[in-house]
């Protein structure tokens, strides 16, 4: 399996670069000696999926290497609990062992919960946004699904208020759009996002979109969320949760596994501020009962995600309706007092270090 793995991995290596993933040795197979990793024959080095140059062979090895890179500085205790860097050899892991909640989510999720539920959806027309309502419609929930326009797939759903022109860089929008609701929420999703098409390097580097991937990713949900509670739009019962849609991108302790070359600046660092963002947010919120997650949703099968099309079955994209049962199954786990402001990837249910 692994064999096959790398055939696809080598053919898409030369084709393009994942940031939401990569193939070069993971995290857990730098604390092992004995686990398998990938790297160059020609030098010492680790890649990520597109930057291997064409005339390097990938090949896999046992970990020898004095560079074998860690990502943090983990006890074995705490590596249990967490997932790790290298998309590729996740995948083939969670493959190999047969990982349930890895590969069939629908074997272990229970949508009953979502049941009479008001949720808020953000960036609900198209993409992961519009899969979370359609599993929200399949399960009984009320939608309210916010977007700058609608689409025809939202629009069709039953139990969905659809709230246009809801611009989450803008917290006037975002007030006016939200007098349409009329009851407070019970779970906020916040999933709008944006990944500047290009690749940025120093040579690349677009300042304007950098801080517009800023704006959305890290500003932009902590806009929803001060509005919907300076309009008392969030339950106050104790049961209320928010969930942040960030990304492993977000994670710095992986670029040194996902991005050996660097790149990719002002989505990584839109996604690492929503991480803090999120996580002051759940520390402040937590006085107020209010449940605040982070999680990465896995790597899904979308518009933002297109550019990678060539590594989609490589590193283990699923459609976007899978990704949305494996978001949800996370927010039937989130409990204030238990399980809290953490950095879950909804792949696995495993945590990502910061
Ligand atoms: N797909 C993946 O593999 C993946 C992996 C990691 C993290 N994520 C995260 O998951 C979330 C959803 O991703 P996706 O793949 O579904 O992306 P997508 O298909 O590109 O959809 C992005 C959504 O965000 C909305 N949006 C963008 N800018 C907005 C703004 N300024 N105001 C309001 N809404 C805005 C878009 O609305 P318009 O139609 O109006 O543009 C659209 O509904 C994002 O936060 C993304 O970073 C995705």
């Amino acid at each position: 399996m692994l064999a096959s793995s790398l055939n696809s991995i080598t053919r898409a290596a030369s084709l393009s670069r994942s940031s939401f993933s990569s193939c070069s040795p993971s995290s857990s197979s730098s604390s092992s000696s004995k686990a398998a990793f990938l790297y160059s024959s020609k030098k010492t080095q680790f890649f990520s999926s597109g930057f291997v140059g064409k005339t390097d062979k990938i090949i896999v090895g046992k970990s020898k290497s004095k560079k074998l890179l860690s990502t943090s500085s983990m006890t074995t205790a705490d590596a249990s609990k967490y997932t790790i860097a290298d998309q590729p050899l996740r995948f083939a892991n969670g493959k190999k062992e047969n990982n349930t909640r890895m590969l069939d989510i629908d074997a272990i999720y229970d949508g009953s919960f979502l049941k009479g539920k008001r949720v808020l959806v953000t960036g609900a027309n198209r993409g992961i946004g519009l899969a979370l309502a359609k599993e929200l419609n399949d399960k009984g929930a009320f939608i309210l699904g916010t977007c700058r326009k609608t689409s025809d797939d939202l629009s069709a759903l039953s139990n969905t208020q659809v709230i246009e022109n809801c611009e989450i860089t803008d917290e006037k929008s975002i007030a006016n759009a939200f007098k349409e609701i009329t009851e407070p929420v019970d779970i906020v999703i916040n999933n709008a996002g944006y990944f500047y098409e290009p690749l940025e390097t120093l040579d690349s580097m677009n300042f304007e979109e950098e801080l517009k991937m800023i704006d959305i990713c890290a500003v932009g949900p902590l806009r929803v969320v001060k509005v919907l509670r300076d309009m008392k739009l969030l339950k106050t019962d104790g049961t209320c949760k928010i969930a942040m849609i960030t990304s492993q991108g977000g994670s710095i302790s992986w670029r040194e596994v996902q991005n050996p070359d660097g790149h990719d600046y002002g989505h990584h660092m839109s996604k690492a501020a929503a991480n803090m963002g999120s996580k002051l947010l759940a520390q402040e919120l937590k006085k107020e009962k209010i449940a605040v997650q982070i999680l990465h949703p896995g790597f899904n099968k979308t518009g933002m995600t297109q550019k990678y099309e060539k590594i989609w079955e490589i590193e283990g994209a699923v459609d976007a309706s899978v990704g949305a049962k494996r978001v949800m199954h996370e927010i039937s786990l989130m409990d204030v007092d238990k399980y809290n402001g953490l950095f879950i990837n909804c792949e696995d249910g495993l945590q990502i270090p910061w």
